[in-house]
């Protein structure tokens, strides 16, 4: 099999093939110049186990990236199947995102949504320039996980859930987080 190598790069195209990794959908917040913010992002990662270290990116075009530049605390919100309506409210640009929304705070500040399927409160750790997003990594400082709880997947720009019973633990002994 070949892989063209295009001389214009189809974004579209390019978009589409991103599409076919599944991820899940978190929403990070943090508390920055008194402000709260929230973005639902799908580029949250894990990094490194010794010290923990997540990544998540933020684009340029984001209205609310300068604040969060400043912030010293992140709380990353692995949302849960049933919050699909809390992803699509920080996804938008502008609108005031927090009216009516329930929440606790993280140790860091950082505003924590009840009914995630893992919190992770976190401090910066190192940030970059990465052509036109901007990629954030965290050191995690206190976590909690709700095994009960299915997290929310985005797959080909869609929001899907794992169906129970479909799942197959890998050949090889787990003692890595992948
Ligand atoms: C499923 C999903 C995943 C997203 N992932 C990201 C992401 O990783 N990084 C990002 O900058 N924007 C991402 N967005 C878009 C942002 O949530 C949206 O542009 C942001 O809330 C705008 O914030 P602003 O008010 O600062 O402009 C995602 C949106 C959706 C629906």
């Amino acid at each position: 099999m070949t892989i063209e190598r295009e001389t214009v790069f189809d974004l579209h195209a390019f978009r589409q093939a991103l599409g076919q990794f599944p991820t899940g959908v978190c929403v990070v917040t943090c508390l920055a110049d008194g402000v709260r913010l929230g973005m639902t992002m799908s580029s949250f990662n894990s990094l490194s186990l010794e010290p923990p270290l997540v990544l998540f990116s933020i684009d340029r075009k984001a209205v609310s990236l300068p604040l969060w530049e400043r912030a010293d605390g992140y709380a990353v919100n692995i949302l849960s199947e049933n919050q699909k309506d809390i992803s699509n409210r920080f996804a938008r640009s502008l609108s005031n995102k927090w009216v009516g929304v329930r929440f606790e705070q993280a140790g860091s500040g950082a505003p924590l949504l009840p009914g995630a399927a893992a919190l992770f409160d976190c401090e910066p750790w190192a940030r970059h320039e990465a052509g036109d997003h901007v990629l954030f990594i965290a050191r995690v400082r206190q976590f909690r996980s709700f095994g009960d709880r299915r997290p929310l997947v985005f797959s080909k720009g869609r929001y899907a859930a794992l169906q129970p019973g479909e799942t197959l633990a890998p050949l090889w002994p787990l003692d890595i987080h992948y």
